[in-house]
């Protein structure tokens, strides 16, 4: 057994085109200041027609490698979190596996939605400290534009695109994975989600003529789970590491929305300025949304050598959960 694994490398990868406020104000019955105030977006991203899960999953993938200063020959698991796979079969990890010329390792995707990645992660440290395998790639990876309404306000002002990645290996002693923690409530399924496709409802043309292929967003409801969800996962995380405020040096939550972060960052004793944002350049892209904030508080200092950093994530499911680690 391996005491812990570490996080060797990061990257991410978001596609040019940006799709501004000002973009959606000429698409759907919005506002700039609307779309601003309630959630704190500016602009997100959205990949190139033709332009899939996989090929973003695989642009992070090689940034994160490129900084672990490993090849893909070394790895020897791909995970990648999504909700958004090319197709439903085969698995995206398989494409990705294959674009990168990784050897014939196992690859498999993680369905948690905004919660996957953290969720992949839990996976591969548990993997890694058995000695099952030695370099995990996680990745998050969502073309959220594909299976938003572009017709539908309430949603389509949230989601954008974009891939998240790391590389995961036994411990150094730096970053090393300190605690994960997983939750799920499947009563809550139809809160956020995708209606037709799936074998309760096989796409047909009425499932079409419905819309039925796009989410649908239970918002305010989504929200107070997210609060509710969040803070409790850190709470816990806290907790079960006895970790006092003063221990923790950023908190990474899924950036979905400014108000559901303003909401947990005021119901716990940790500064404001510690939790990191940059939902404003993104909006929500789902499992790409803690990976791809994670290489960029990595990236601009954010995140300080031997403090502890917290994942904190909610999703559809509803699923939700943390993981801690020493940077
Ligand atoms: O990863 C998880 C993904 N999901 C989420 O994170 C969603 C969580 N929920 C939210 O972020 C918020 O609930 C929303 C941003 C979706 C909505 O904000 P809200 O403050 O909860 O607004 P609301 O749904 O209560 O709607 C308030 C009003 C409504 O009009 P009326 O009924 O008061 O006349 C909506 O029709 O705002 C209207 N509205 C909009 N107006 C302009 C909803 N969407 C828009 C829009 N532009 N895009």
């Amino acid at each position: 057994m391996i005491a812990r694994s570490s996080i060797l490398g990061t990257g991410s990868y978001l596609p040019e085109k940006r799709i501004t406020n000002a973009d959606l104000e000429r698409m759907v019955d919005t506002s700039d200041e609307w779309i601003m105030t309630r959630t704190g977006i500016r602009e997100r991203r959205m990949a190139a027609p033709g332009q899939t899960t996989s090929d973003l999953a695989v642009e992070a993938s090689r940034r994160a490698l490129a900084s672990a200063g490993i090849g893909a020959k070394d790895l020897d698991m791909i995970i990648v979190a999504t909700l958004t796979p090319d197709a439903l079969l085969p698995a995206t990890a398989c494409l990705v596996q294959h674009k990168l010329g990784a050897r014939f390792v196992g690859s498999f995707d993680v369905v948690a939605a905004c919660s996957g990645f953290v969720y992949s992660l839990s996976i591969a440290d548990l993997f890694i400290r058995s000695g099952a395998a030695r370099h995990v790639l996680v990745v998050g990876a969502d073309v959220l534009s594909r299976v938003v309404d572009y017709t539908d306000r309430g949603t389509c002002v949230l989601f954008g695109d974009g891939s998240g990645a790391v590389i995961m290996g036994p411990g150094n002693g730096r970053a090393e994975v300190l605690y994960t923690k997983l939750h799920a409530d499947g009563s809550g399924a139809q809160k956020l989600y995708i209606p037709a496709g799936g074998s309760a409802l096989p796409a047909s043309r009425e499932t079409v003529d419905g819309r039925m292929h796009f989410i649908k967003l239970a918002g305010r409801e989504i929200f107070r789970f997210a609060v509710t969800a969040t803070a409790e996962a850190i709470r816990e995380a806290m907790a079960d590491l006895m970790l006092s405020p003063a221990d923790i040096g950023a908190v990474i939550p899924h950036q979905a929305n400014i108000r559901i972060i303003d909401s947990v960052a005021e119901r716990l004793p940790i500064a404001r300025d510690r939790y990191f944002l940059n939902l404003d350049r993104y909006g929500n892209t789902s499992a790409a949304s803690i990976p791809i904030a994670l290489d960029e508080a990595a990236g601009c200092g954010f995140l300080n050598p031997g403090k502890h950093v917290i994942l904190a994530a909610f999703g559809e499911g509803l699923t939700w959960g943390s993981a801690v680690l020493r940077w």
